[in-house]
């Protein structure tokens, strides 16, 4: 079975979109200090491109999440295996993530990180594919609405691979 990989959204018109998004997120956040969350591995290239667009002070930290259950599917329990480094507490949190699919993910991480006690906590979400939504999921800031195909690239990956492709991609098996 070959891979075929077409391009769905070019790297110029992604690369605009979230400079559009870091500038909307400056504004919003103005006179206060952000701390990004990002869900490793998918998210690291879209929030590298998202902090260079912030021009309000920006923190980093990551965490590494999985899900249990089939591949193709996030079954909603999820298992962190790898934490923040540093506390939310009384920060100013997005979480930056690099699809929404059937939601279950964030909306299991949105709810242990509230508990932690931030100022604020809002979701920014590269992709958001609506088709496959099982659970409701508030996305504050959103790139792009995509139909429901396997994407590729930006971060994004099919059995790890793919990751570095600078553009949007739909992988489709022939
Ligand atoms: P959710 O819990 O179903 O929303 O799962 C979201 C996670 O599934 C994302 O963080 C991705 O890691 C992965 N995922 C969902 N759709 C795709 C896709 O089209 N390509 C690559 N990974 C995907
Ligand atoms: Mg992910």
């Amino acid at each position: 079975m070959s891979e075929k990989i077409s391009v769905l959204i070019e790297e110029d018109v992604v690369d605009k979109r979230i400079r559009e998004l870091g500038e909307q997120i400056s504004k919003d956040y103005e006179g206060k200090e952000v701390v990004l969350v990002s869900i490793l591995r998918g998210s690291i290239f879209f929030t590298c491109e998202l902090a260079k667009r912030i021009t309000v002070p920006v923190y980093l930290d990551f965490i590494s999440v999985s899900s249990y259950g089939m591949d193709t599917e996030s079954s909603g329990v999820v298992k962190v295996i790898k934490d923040l480094d540093d506390s939310i507490r009384d920060k100013h949190v997005i979480v930056v993530e690099d699809i929404i699919d059937t939601g279950r993910t964030l909306n299991y991480l949105l709810g242990t990180l509230k508990a932690r006690g931030p100022a604020s906590l809002k979701l920014c979400a590269m992709l958001d594919k609506p088709d496959r939504r099982v659970v409701d999921v508030d996305i504050d800031y959103r790139g792009f609405e995509i139909p429901d195909k396997f994407i590729v690239g930006y971060g994004l990956d099919y059995a790890q691979k793919y990751r570095n492709l600078p553009y949007i991609g739909i992988i489709e098996f022939e």
